[in-house]
């Protein structure tokens, strides 16, 4: 199959997969990824199959969403690109970008070899961020029960993947122990430049929201 039709085939499939998804994880995030990530690859001069396959897989079986199991997601993908013939030297690239993809904690880094991995990783992070991120954010707090805000609890900067998996918080500390964060750690300049307006409209929106909390807007 040529990589054209292997990308439309593979959009189909995580389209059809993921709709209807109430946590934040649906196909219009991955959408967003895919399309911001086409973007960056272009600035980067990134190879574009990679860059797009590892976008429109790369929440296919999120470790979020199967017992913390951060195995899933790369073996999904590599299921499904092997069944569809695709290159062996691509479904390497494109399952090593998964794996080490995800936010694991405010104290866990996770580096990127690749100039791929790092584009894509750089866009998923950029649709955390923003107004859509605190859309997410939200989303994802109410799919897990978590209250909006609690005054007594501060947030919990994360030294490990499993203390970062436990964490039960409210949403609002999720700010601070990851989306606040994530502007200083993206790969590449063209997402520096996107990140730097998404961070100070989330620290606007913040602001706001202490003032409504506590009766002063
Ligand atoms: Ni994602």
């Amino acid at each position: 199959m040529n990589t054209e039709n292997l990308i439309n085939k593979t959009r189909l499939h995580v389209e059809k997969e993921m709709t209807g998804d109430g946590s934040g994880h649906d196909w219009w995030h991955v959408f967003r990824v895919w399309s911001i990530a086409r973007k960056l690859g272009q600035a980067e001069r990134a190879d574009p199959a990679t860059v797009e396959l590892s976008a429109l897989l790369h929440d296919i079986a999120d470790w979020k969403f199967n017992d913390g199991d951060d195995s899933a997601g790369p073996k999904q993908a590599d299921e499904w690109l092997r069944a569809n013939s695709a290159e062996p030297k691509l479904i390497d690239d494109v399952c090593e970008i998964i794996s080490t993809l995800s936010f694991k904690g405010a104290g866990v880094a996770t580096p990127m070899r690749t100039i791929e991995g790092k584009v894509v990783q750089d866009a998923d992070r950029l649709d955390a961020i923003g107004a859509v991120g605190i859309a997410r954010t939200f989303a994802y707090g109410g799919h897990k029960n978590r209250l909006m805000y609690h005054p007594d609890e501060s947030p919990v900067l994360h030294q490990s993947f499993d203390d970062y998996k436990k964490n039960t918080g409210h949403t609002i500390n999720h700010f601070h122990e990851k989306l606040l964060l994530l502007k200083d750690r993206m790969n590449t300049d063209s997402a520096k430049r996107v990140a730097e307006k998404r961070h100070l409209f989330m620290e606007d929106y913040l602001d706001q929201f202490f003032k409504e909390w506590n009766g002063n807007a």
